[in-house]
């Protein structure tokens, strides 16, 4: 039976877990600049604007140009009807990358828009000016019936960005939009980033060259493989010989087989220093997509007895490091900085959340409850996670 029953999600003290829309942003173009709203769906945006836009400012994006600039085109197109265009693409593969950056860009303005009732106020805000919306990572189309309803058509050349990992058709055709198939990585591009990752300004040896180029190709160009293999290469010795184990130990056939998608990244994980393998998998206990406060994470790595004293340092500090650590791997993501820099919340990527519950349930490390029939008392569990959307019931 579990010894701990974890709730560390309290809704009062934070927002709560995104459903299926992560964020939605509400943009207005330069040429209209009283239109500058950004929107968090089922939460608040805390100061999110400048900060957001730091952290992807010092994101390396590789080989989305073309993509981004087409879109882009038909974002500002003369076209006065609303129109709708979705990116889509496997998990992992940049949608939400190249959504942010389309997002931030020099020629969108943001703000926050932060009313409980969503509709009623997108609504308000947007009759009779001209917008973009984005909605990143769409999946359930009742969500998109909930909102549709907000988004006027006065014909004044106002756009929708979905990002979705369905190709479905009739999803689309429901979303009325068009789908825009986001393409691999290329072999250059991966390369790539696989060496700006690594190597950050720095050149790679010849020596590590081709085995380096082999590892970016069997990435098969996809984004999220690529940093984390990148990450993991990043905090060991530059050696052939270990760079030639990593190459065997990537899997060729990612794209079509999620299993060996998983199995790449767990690579990283299974490279871990012993500390950070239960500071790692403790990401499984929160909800997926939720913004993770640094200050809640590091408290509860601490209590858990994770973080173990360093010469001088405090507990506190050491956790920041093992933080800093997992972000430089890629294992998670800087959600918001604070202003003198540090990391204010952080998030972790969808598959790479399924792999710390995958690996949690294989330790037997933690369970995350979906349902009361799951609560068994022959479990041998050390942590039941139960989310308190399930206790409300
Ligand atoms: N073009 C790119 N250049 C550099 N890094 C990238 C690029 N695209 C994606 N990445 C990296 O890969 C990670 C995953 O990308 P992203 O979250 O955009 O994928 P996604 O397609 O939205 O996945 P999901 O379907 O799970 O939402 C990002 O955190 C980023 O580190
Ligand atoms: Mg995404």
């Amino acid at each position: 039976m579990a010894d701990k029953t974890i709730d560390v999600f309290n809704p009062s003290s934070e927002h709560e877990a995104s459903t299926s829309i992560e964020k939605e942003s509400v943009m207005g173009f330069e040429d209209q600049p009283e239109m500058v709203i950004e929107v968090e769906a089922f939460g608040k945006l805390e100061e999110m604007g400048g900060s957001m836009a730091a952290t992807i400012g010092e994101e390396a994006v590789v080989g989305v140009e073309d993509e981004a600039y087409e879109i882009k085109s038909w974002l500002m197109a003369e076209r006065k009807k609303l129109d709708a265009v979705s990116i889509v693409g496997i998990p992992g593969l940049g949608k939400t990358t190249l959504a942010r950056k389309l997002y931030y860009d020099d020629s969108v303005l943001t703000s926050d828009l932060t009313d409980k009732d969503l509709s009623e106020e997108l609504y308000q805000c947007l009759k009779g000016k001209r917008y973009l919306i984005v909605l990143d990572d769409i999946w359930d189309i009742r969500v998109w019936n909930d909102l549709k309803g907000s988004f006027l058509d006065d014909n004044k050349g106002s756009r929708i960005l979905f990002t979705t990992r369905t190709k479905d058709g009739a999803f689309h055709a429901q979303l009325n939009s068009r789908p825009h198939l986001l393409r691999f990585l290329n072999e250059n591009e991966s390369w790539d980033l696989l060496k700006e990752k690594i190597f950050h300004k720095e050149s790679c040896s010849t020596m590590l060259m081709e085995v380096g180029k082999q590892i970016a190709r069997k990435c098969a160009g996809l984004p999220l493989a690529i940093v984390v293999v990148a990450g993991l290469l990043a905090k060991k010795e530059k050696t052939k010989e270990w760079w030639e184990r990593v190459t065997e130990s990537v899997s060729s056939h990612m794209v079509n087989d999620r299993k060996q998608y998983m199995d790449t990244l767990a690579l990283s994980y299974h490279h871990l220093r012993n500390h950070l393998q239960p500071c790692f998998l403790y990401f499984g206990a929160f909800p997926e997509d939720y913004e993770i406060p640094v200050w809640k994470l590091i408290w509860l790595w601490v209590a858990e007895g994770f973080i173990k004293k360093h010469g001088e340092e405090s507990l506190e500090d050491v956790a920041v490091d093992s933080l800093n650590d997992l972000i430089e791997r890629s294992l998670i993501i800087v959600a918001n900085k604070r202003s003198d820099g540090g990391v204010k919340s952080c998030r972790i990527h969808d598959m790479l959340h399924d792999l710390c519950l995958r690996k949690a349930e294989e330790e037997g490390f933690l369970q995350r409850i979906r349902g009361y029939e799951q609560v068994s008392s022959s479990s041998s569990w050390r942590r039941l996670c139960i989310h308190s959307h399930l206790l409300r019931r």
